[in-house]
């Protein structure tokens, strides 16, 4: 068979930090050889699956099952993320041992009902993550709030897609944002925005990186391409946490992805069956839908309408991602050597998306019938060619490997807190 890569875009591996690959407890709706096969698709050669499986995982004995499971079965590279909450706390140093990539703390509740901590919980968990050097990746939405805001708009039977949006408002984003800045700059811990879907979380986000807080952030595909308008294309599939939200949102964030002030761009890969995306009735629909393989062409039909440069795009797929979680230069980067994590890209093909066809469970998604100007071709990780020719390799199942071992982040210089309180109140302290 013959390999053809002329006229082609060979790019790093898009590292994608914020995956839901179900496995174990939800495995009707992805598990870790679907949803890895469907980064391999999608040119993501590392990825970073979040906790809330079943057992959310908690402690080392959950993790250490969990590691084993992804080595049977991922095409990819992975790394896999930990609670943080109070169900964690007395269990960070064993899961560090265990090799977790970093922590995910829920500060409002989303898919699994993980229990927020409190602020006064998040400090001391900020406290105990700070010197092991981990980041904190946050699901930055103010629970309390949203939660009652939502039943008072269900018992009134509203269903539209603005009242969704207002269950959820953009405030309950930029309060989290904002609180956790604060923690995170008097622990020094180093903390991560998942999830950035309004224009207005910016502001504390940008605040605080002038502050020197170790902050960065992510959007996702959803949130720089969907608008409002698509409850009405789509309905409940478009569902997800935090909303798709108005159309003017999205111009700030690719501004924000250009200018650096958001680091990364990820997916939040959610997937759930139709029937559990279909519901008559839009609150209990379930959250998210699939987006590791559609993330790389969908950011790249862009960088062709000339959105921004392809060296943009590499840096927020592949170079801050590793960069940020400590993997760069092993991964993140073309390299010289036989282990380099690589897509190579149409960059001139012209096709629709087509969620019968996609590689995850989940075959339900926004983005049916979206035209795309560009395709991974063969995607390659630590130099084995996991798909090829727009074909899965299978002997690859069981290849990926955890991260952590080649993980690099050094514990931050302790915080002295009287050193910040004199530089907050300008020495009058
Ligand atoms: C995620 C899920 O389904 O696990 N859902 C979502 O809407 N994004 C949870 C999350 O990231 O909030
Ligand atoms: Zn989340
Ligand atoms: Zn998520």
């Amino acid at each position: 068979e013959t390999l053809d890569a002329s006229g082609m875009h060979v790019l790093p591996g898009a590292i994608d930090v914020h995956v839901h690959f179900r496995d174990p407890g939800y495995s009707h709706k992805e598990d870790f050889g679907s949803g890895t096969a469907a980064a391999a698709f999608g040119g993501v050669t590392t990825v970073f699956d979040m906790p809330n499986t079943i057992p959310t995982v908690a402690n080392a004995e959950v993790l250490t099952a969990k590691h084993k499971l992804a080595s049977e079965k991922a095409y990819v590279d992975y790394g896999l993320y930990a609670v943080l909450g109070e169900e964690s706390l007395t269990h960070i140093d064993e899961l560090v041992e265990a090799g977790v990539i970093g922590f995910k703390c829920y500060m409002g509740n989303t898919f699994g009902r993980i229990p927020s901590p409190s602020t006064g919980a998040m400090l001391e968990l900020f406290e105990l993550v700070a010197p092991t050097g981990k980041r904190i990746s946050l699901h930055a939405e103010t629970n309390s709030i949203m939660e009652r805001r939502e039943s008072r708009l269900r018992a009134a039977g509203r269903t539209e897609p603005l009242a969704h949006l207002a269950s959820r408002p953009a405030v309950v984003a930029v309060e989290a944002v904002a609180r956790a800045a604060i923690l995170a700059e008097w622990t020094g811990a180093r903390i991560h925005v998942l999830h950035i879907s309004s224009a207005a979380e910016l502001r504390p986000l940008a605040e605080a990186k002038a502050r020197g807080v170790e902050i960065t952030g992510e959007t996702c595909p959803h949130y720089l391409l969907l608008s409002e308008k698509d409850y009405e294309k789509s309905g409940g599939i478009v569902r997800v946490n935090p909303p798709v939200r108005e159309a003017p949102n999205r111009e700030p964030l690719w501004n924000a992805l250009i200018d650096g002030t958001i680091d990364m761009v990820a997916t939040d890969h959610a997937p759930h069956t139709p029937e559990e995306k279909t519901r008559n009735d839009i609150w209990t629909v379930d959250c998210g839908f699939p987006g590791v393989e559609t993330q790389m062409p969908l950011m790249l039909t862009e960088i062709n309408r000339g959105r921004a440069t392809i060296r943009d795009y590499v840096r927020w797929s592949a170079e801050n991602p590793a960069k940020q979680f400590g993997l760069y230069p092993r991964k993140g980067t073309l390299t010289v050597g036989s282990d380099a994590d690589i897509a190579i890209v149409d960059m001139n093909r012209r096709w629709s998306i087509d969620d019968a066809k996609i590689q995850s469970k989940s075959k339900i998604s926004p983005w049916q019938g979206w035209s795309c100007t560009a395709l991974p071709i063969h995607t390659i990780v630590r130099g084995r060619f996991v798909m090829k020719n727009r074909v899965l390799n299978e002997q690859a199942r069981g290849t990926g490997r955890s991260v952590h071992t080649i993980q690099k982040m050094p514990a931050p210089a302790p915080k002295n807190t009287d050193a910040t309180m004199a530089a907050v109140t300008g020495g009058k302290g």
